[in-house]
């Protein structure tokens, strides 16, 4: 197996202000599938091609915004090293028992300079039928309702110090840095695309004052005519959309920003190259930020640098 350490995103949990609009959010109008509701009132979710059995999970509460942000990893002793190597780099680190999140093992969660929860876990219930392993269809009726996004995908994370935030997820967790865009000094990062697989990112951080805020949480679609379709099932559905259809600079996603009905941007993509941790960082100058960003309009909007959950 060549990929080992951190696998691949595994879960966001969510705050909505609403529990009842955010389920017709999550679950109509994205077309995630409802897969459990916990003692405490969390409601879980999965897209229509993930297999485990959560990645979007929804907890009610005063305030907008993301709780944590969860990577799965290879296996038990990947889990307990890198707990130690986190330990040793100076971060507190938390045990988590399983089943604390339905259907999901022990994780170890630790903050980041940034102000941002992060766990890692490697257990999660397994939601495949027998349609997903023996003689599978390419796609199931789930894969038509609503926006119906193959997985989550990404996010990206608000917050101050995310140069450190990047040393630990480099030094420690395996991540290597793919893109980045530099501010007028022509020194100091703005923002950083992290990835710890063959994806042009699997997080990403801007960097700002307020810590542990949310820009979005991202997920992924088959190609740029279902961005299409997603943003036309979003005006049917009178979701607040931030900008898009368009494409990123950075990264060369196609996309579609987008606010659920507590104010938390999620993002509807679709593309992104492939790339490798042997590759030299993509750099961004102040004056192409913009460009990179958004790269019809070639300019950011007010929105994409203020506003946050
Ligand atoms: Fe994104």
């Amino acid at each position: 197996m060549a990929m080992t350490g951190v696998l691949r995103p595994g879960h966001a949990q969510i705050r909505v202000l609403d529990l009842e609009e955010g389920i017709n959010h999550y679950g109509k109008v994205l077309g995630l599938i409802e897969t459990g509701r916990d003692s405490q009132g969390r409601v879980y979710f999965k897209a229509w091609d993930e297999r485990d059995h959560n990645s979007v999970i929804l907890r009610e509460a005063d305030t907008a915004g993301i709780d944590f942000f969860g990577f799965k990893v290879a296996d038990q002793a990947t889990l307990d090293k890198l707990d130690r190597d986190l330990q040793a780099y100076g971060l507190k680190t938390e045990r988590i028992p399983a089943g604390e999140l339905l259907e999901t093992g022990e994780r170890v969660r630790f903050e980041v300079p940034s102000g941002h929860q992060i766990e890692l876990f490697w257990e999660k219930s397994d939601y495949g039928t027998d349609d997903t392993y023996t003689n599978p269809p390419p796609w199931t009726d789930e894969a038509e309702r609503g926006i119906a996004p193959i997985r989550l995908d990404h996010c990206l994370l608000y917050g101050p110090d995310i140069e450190k935030v990047q040393d630990i997820f480099c030094k420690v967790l395996g991540f290597y840095l793919v893109e980045h865009v530099i501010m007028e000094d022509g020194k100091t990062d703005l923002a950083i695309w992290l990835s710890c697989s063959t994806k042009a990112h699997d997080i990403a951080f801007v960097r700002h004052p307020e810590p542990g805020k949310l820009h979005h949480v991202s997920f992924l679609l088959e190609s740029w005519e279902k961005v299409l379709r997603a943003a036309d099932i979003m005006s049917m559905n009178k979701v607040s959309i931030d900008i898009g259809p368009t494409r990123h600079g950075i990264t060369r996603g196609t996309t579609i920003y987008a606010f659920d009905p507590s104010g938390n941007r999620f993002e509807t993509f679709c593309g992104g190259y492939q790339c490798y941790p042997d590759w030299k960082p993509v750099r961004w100058t102040w004056d192409e930020v913009g460009t990179g960003i958004f790269y019809h309009d070639r300019k950011l909007n007010e929105r994409f640098l203020t506003v946050v959950s």
